[in-house]
């Protein structure tokens, strides 16, 4: 049994820092795992111009710790009345490396999210002769669609569209949940990848609804029945190149999830690596767990791959059962369970 791993230092390719305090509290849990991170522009106000992801930025780079070298990509959020000159400018000039696709209200801050697929078409135009990156929130939000059913529909009224009419946009289907969204995924093209996040391969929707509500195992897209959890599983292991990880660790105060109305999101920033290779292991698949966290995710966005190394240790360690940030208590991914796997700082 292997006691130690050591592979390129990994990224991030979707991730909540959210902003002042709170993002000042959790960078550094980003930070001393990845060496990059693709960030959501779902702040209040949204980042939906290239000044406001410049301004972002510097405030990410001053939170994180002397001596660890980390660079946050940024997401341009994208609204009905996105300029695509303005884009392209951010694209052209390093600001911006991908743009985010939320429909209206799918989840956490996207009120001023795109109410009308269609309307994009001149901003996908120009996207893909530019070559930049879609991040795509995969949910219907029609209020008569079941919401286990929001991602499979999703495909079917919007995705197979934009795909087919921009044939060579690059597309990442973000934090999959379904085996529908596996298989649509593995018939597409190079261009299309997606990014598989801790928590929907580890829990299915028992986890958050059986013996009591469980917040804190609430995220969105929510976690769906055991077949699907085993498709994802089989997809991140299977060594493909489509599949890449992608944590959305989206940081919401105990209270807020604790709530008649709770938030969406799993914070699964500080132990995310050790989550993941958990899988690996117990899929049998050390061997592919470099390329989905380390290699795939730069060959799909053109970037190099990292030159540093992390290691992991076998050393069983319990998650806390509670975090703080911000001056709020933070329940993370996996508090109160031990984990086998170690970082090695
Ligand atoms: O669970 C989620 N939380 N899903 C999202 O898409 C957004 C995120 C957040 O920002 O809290
Ligand atoms: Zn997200």
């Amino acid at each position: 049994m292997a006691e130690t791993l050591t592979i390129r230092r990994p990224d991030d390719w979707h991730l909540h820092f959210r902003d002042g305090d709170m993002m000042r509290d959790v960078v550094p849990f980003t930070a001393r795992q990845f060496a990059r991170a693709i960030v959501m522009p779902n702040l209040t106000p949204p980042v939906t111009d290239s000044a406001s992801a410049a301004a972002y930025r510097e405030r990410i780079l001053s939170a994180v710790p002397d001596g660890i070298d980390f660079m946050p990509l940024m997401t341009c959020y994208l609204t009905d009345d996105t300029d695509p000159d303005d884009l392209a400018r951010g694209a052209a000039e390093g600001i911006f490396t991908a743009a985010k696709l939320y429909p209206a209200n799918a989840t956490t801050n996207s009120a001023f999210g795109v109410s009308d697929m269609a309307r994009l078409d001149p901003v996908f135009a120009r996207m893909e002769s530019e070559d930049i990156v879609l991040c795509i929130h995969g949910e219907v939000t029609e209020s008569h669609i079941d919401i286990f059913d929001r991602e499979a529909e999703f495909i079917e009224r919007h995705l197979r569209r934009i795909v087919r009419d921009f044939s060579k946009l690059r597309v990442v289907f973000e934090h999959i949940t379904t085996s529908e969204a596996v298989d649509f995924v593995l018939e597409c093209g190079p261009n299309v990848a997606a990014t598989i996040t801790p928590q929907h391969l580890h829990i299915n929707r028992n986890a958050m609804l059986v013996g009591g509500i469980r917040p804190h195992a609430y995220c969105l897209p929510v976690a769906k029945r055991e077949q699907h959890r085993l498709a994802l599983r089989k997809a991140a292991t299977s060594g493909s190149p489509k599949f890449f990880l992608g944590t959305d660790s989206a940081p919401h105060p105990r209270h807020a999830k604790e709530s008649a109305c709770g938030c969406a999101g799993i914070f699964n920033a500080p132990f995310a690596l050790e989550s993941y290779l958990a899988v690996f292991e117990e899929e049998d698949a050390l061997e592919h767990f470099e390329g989905f966290a380390s290699l795939n995710g730069p060959a799909f966005y053109k970037l190099p791959i990292n030159k540093a190394t992390v290691t992991l240790k076998r050393e069983p360690h319990k998650v806390p059962d509670m975090l703080t940030a911000a001056g709020e208590d933070i329940v993370p991914f996996h508090a109160g369970e031990t984990l086998d796997w170690k970082l090695v700082d």
